[in-house]
C-alpha cells in the first residue's frame, strides 16, 4: 500500500498552494478521474447559462480539462487555469487541437485586465478554499478580469446537509471501470470535521496490481451568507442562487448552492 500524504493546504500570508493534493496531482489518480467523475450534469447547466458565441470563459481549477475542451468545441474562446501541474498535462496532452489557453496557476497569476464574458468554476472546486484570504484574492481577481455584465458562477456542497456523514465504507460505491478490464475502488473516511472544514481519506483499490492509493484532502462546507460577505467586500454582487441543477431554489435539504456573482460597478 503507498500512501501519499497530502492535504491541499496553503501558506497563508502568500495564499501559494503547497504541498498538492495526491488526487490531483499523482499520475494514477489524475488519470482515473475521468473514469470516476464522468457523470456531469453540472457541465450542462452551466453550458445553458453562458452567453452566445462569439464569447470568452475563464475555467477555473479546470483539472483534467473536460469542460474547457467541451466549451472550446463549441466555439468559446477559453482560457483554463489550474494549480496543479499534473492536472494541466492531463488536460493538454487531450488537447491536439490547441484550442484552449492552459495556464498552471491562480486566477490572480493571469494578466489584470477585463478579459472574460464568463468565469465558471465547477466540480467543487471552489471547496479548495479553505481559507477567507483564499476566496477574497479569487474573488479580487475575478473582479478585475470580468467584463461588465460578465457573471462568475460556481457551486459548493450545502453544509446544512452534512454530506460528509456518508463518506463512510459503508456507503462505497461499485467500482469504476477504467476499461481493458481494469477497475478502481474507492472507499471514503472522514478523518475529522472542524468548523466548516472536512478531512477525509479517499482509497483507491485498483484491481490490476496490489497497489493501494490513498489521498488525504480537506474541503471547506462554507454558508451562503459568508460567501455573499466575502463577495461584497471584494466588490462582487450574489446575483442568482439556485439549489440543484434543475434550478429549484435553494432551500435547508439541497444538495447544492450554485451562485452567480457578478461586479458591482
Ligand atoms: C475536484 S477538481 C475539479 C476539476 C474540474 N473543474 C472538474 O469539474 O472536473 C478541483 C480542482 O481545483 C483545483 N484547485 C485547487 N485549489 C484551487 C484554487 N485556489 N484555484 C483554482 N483551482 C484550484 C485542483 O487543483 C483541482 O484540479
Amino acid at each position: 500500500m503507498i500512501q501519499i500524504d497530502v492535504g491541499f493546504r496553503y501558506n497563508r500570508q502568500a495564499c501559494r498552494p503547497a504541498p498538492m493534493d495526491a488526487l490531483y496531482q499523482n499520475i494514477k489518480l489524475v488519470d482515473v478521474y475521468d473514469a470516476i467523475n464522468s457523470s456531469r450534469e453540472d457541465f450542462d447547466f452551466y453550458i445553458s447559462e453562458l452567453p452566445e458565441t462569439p464569447a470568452t470563459v475563464l475555467d477555473i481549477g479546470c483539472g483534467t480539462g473536460t469542460f474547457a475542451l467541451n466549451l472550446a468545441g463549441r466555439g468559446y474562446e477559453v482560457t483554463a487555469v489550474d494549480p496543479a501541474p499534473q492536472m494541466i498535462v492531463s488536460a493538454m496532452q487531450k488537447d491536439t487541437g490547441r484550442s484552449v489557453n492552459w495556464v498552471t496557476g491562480l486566477v490572480s497569476d493571469l494578466a489584470d485586465a477585463p478579459e472574460f464574458n464568463a468565469a465558471i468554476m465547477t466540480g467543487h472546486a471552489f471547496q479548495c478554499l479553505l481559507e477567507d484570504s483564499q476566496i477574497s484574492l479569487l474573488f479580487d481577481a475575478i473582479k478585475r478580469r470580468l467584463h461588465r455584465g460578465g457573471s462568475f458562477w460556481f457551486e459548493t456542497r450545502n453544509p446544512a446537509v452534512r454530506p460528509w456523514l456518508r463518506w463512510t465504507p459503508e456507503h462505497t460505491a461499485p467500482p469504476y471501470n477504467l476499461g481493458g478490464g481494469r477497475t478502481v475502488q474507492v472507499v471514503h473516511q472522514v478523518l475529522s470535521v472542524n468548523d466548516d472544514s472536512v478531512t477525509f481519506e479517499e482509497r483507491y483499490d485498483f484491481n490490476d496490481d496490489s497497489e493501494t492509493l490513498i489521498s488525504r484532502s480537506t474541503l471547506r462546507f462554507i454558508a451562503l451568507a459568508e460567501i455573499e460577505a466575502l463577495a461584497v467586500k471584494n466588490g462582487l454582487l450574489l446575483a442568482d442562487t439556485f439549489g440543484n441543477w434543475k434550478r429549484e431554489p435553494m432551500s435547508s435539504d439541497s444538495p447544492e448552492i450554485i451562485v452567480r456573482l457578478t461586479k458591482a460597478t
